[in-house]
């Protein structure tokens, strides 16, 4: 049976915490909230702990996980050759949304990294995840918290509704800040590529080391086998309904959606659209709003494509946002969740 914590992030109950990362220590997987989305954790350096991470995840076991630490320093203790820049990111970006990708130590087993030789790290800075981490004592290797496949989980409900009995513990802690995971960096090259893009942008990196190259197999769909991030390989992010990103300008994506509309439902199946809250009314469908500005659409979207599943909705159509700062890591995500479908209106 799963235990369950409810902790309130600006007033945390020590007691609860300490239960839950009991549970890490003993070889156990805790499901907690973090910044980005909640993770799926368990202690990175016991095989065994790791493999109930994939096991409840349905995940293959060829997709790496990102250690999560505690402090800084830990990460001479799991990784080789940390480079100026691997330091300038630490110093700049940690805690935060930000993920490194360094050669690992062989103190990582090839469970935790997916049989690779590198490793992906990152030091969250959410107040439950940090206290977690500490009082587990480890590192915590910890996936976004969501079956294999699905979209990944943002608010409490998520994970009781999809998590409930699979994990040893659940934390429930509100909603997650960004709404979208963290940036994936490699800077195992020398130029440093951005695998997963996230809330932390190429531009904001260049500021801080130099030029920055995105993994260019992420664009298109014909590419995505070679993808770097082996996560970017699968089917991912993909509610119940077929998601269509319909692009082009606001007018035409309006009035193409409300024929493609009209079209549905003279076959008996129900349209959802997922917009800019200002366009909500102009739709004939269940139109639900994503915010009014990108860093909203961000965090609304993975609750949202859930919603569409709630409301059975067959045919889910989005609209473009502009493929800049947080918006490449929006349409990466929506790209992923359509199957690389676009709609020329
Ligand atoms: O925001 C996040 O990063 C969340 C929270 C819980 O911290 N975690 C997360 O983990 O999104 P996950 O496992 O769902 O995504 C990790 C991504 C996958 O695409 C994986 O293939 C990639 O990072 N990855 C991990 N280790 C890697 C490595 N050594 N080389 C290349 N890609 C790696
Ligand atoms: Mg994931």
């Amino acid at each position: 049976k799963t235990i369950i914590s409810k902790i309130n992030e600006k007033d945390i109950d020590l007691d609860e915490i300490k239960k839950q990362g009991k549970l890490l220590s003993e070889g156990k997987t805790v499901i907690f909230p973090t910044e980005t989305v909640y993770g799926l954790g368990a202690n990175a350096l016991d095989e065994n702990a790791v493999k109930k991470i994939y096991e409840a995840k349905g995940r293959p076991s060829d997709n790496p996980l990102i250690v999560h630490i505690y402090n800084k320093e830990e990460v001479y203790d799991l990784a080789n050759d940390i480079n100026e820049k691997a330091k300038e990111v630490m110093n700049k970006f940690w805690p935060g949304p930000i993920t490194i990708i360094l050669n690992k130590k062989s103190i990582v087993p090839y469970t935790t990294s997916g049989g690779l030789e590198t490793v992906a790290i990152r030091m969250p800075s959410h107040k439950i995840a940090r206290e977690i981490i500490k009082q587990a004592g480890v590192p915590i290797a910890a996936p976004s918290a969501n079956i294999s496949g699905r979209p990944s989980p943002t608010k409490a409900n998520h994970v009781y509704e999809e998590m409930n009995g699979r994990v040893d513990g659940i934390v429930l802690g509100g909603d997650s800040n960004f709404g979208l995971e963290s940036t994936v960096l490699d800077l195992t090259s020398n130029t440093p590529m951005i695998l997963r893009p996230g809330s932390i942008t190429k531009e904001d990196l260049e500021k801080v080391i130099g030029e920055v190259q995105i993994d260019p197999s992420l664009a298109k769909k014909e590419d995505n086998k070679k993808a770097k991030a082996p996560g970017m390989k699968y089917t991912h992010y993909s509610p119940d309904a077929d998601v269509f990103i319909v692009s082009g300008n606001e007018d035409a994506i309006i009035s193409k959606i409300n024929d493609l509309t009209i079209e549905n439902t003279s076959k008996g199946l129900n349209t959802g659209v997922m917009c800019l809250n200002k366009n909500k009314d102009k739709y004939k469908a269940t139109s639900i709003g994503l915010g009014d500005t990108l860093e909203e659409v961000a965090s609304n979207l993975f609750d949202i494509l859930r919603e569409m599943d709630k409301n059975n909705i067959d045919i889910v159509y989005s609209e473009e946002f502009p493929n800049k700062g947080v918006g490449q890591a929006i349409m990466n995500r929506l790209l992923k969740s359509a199957g690389y479908k676009i709609i020329k209106a």
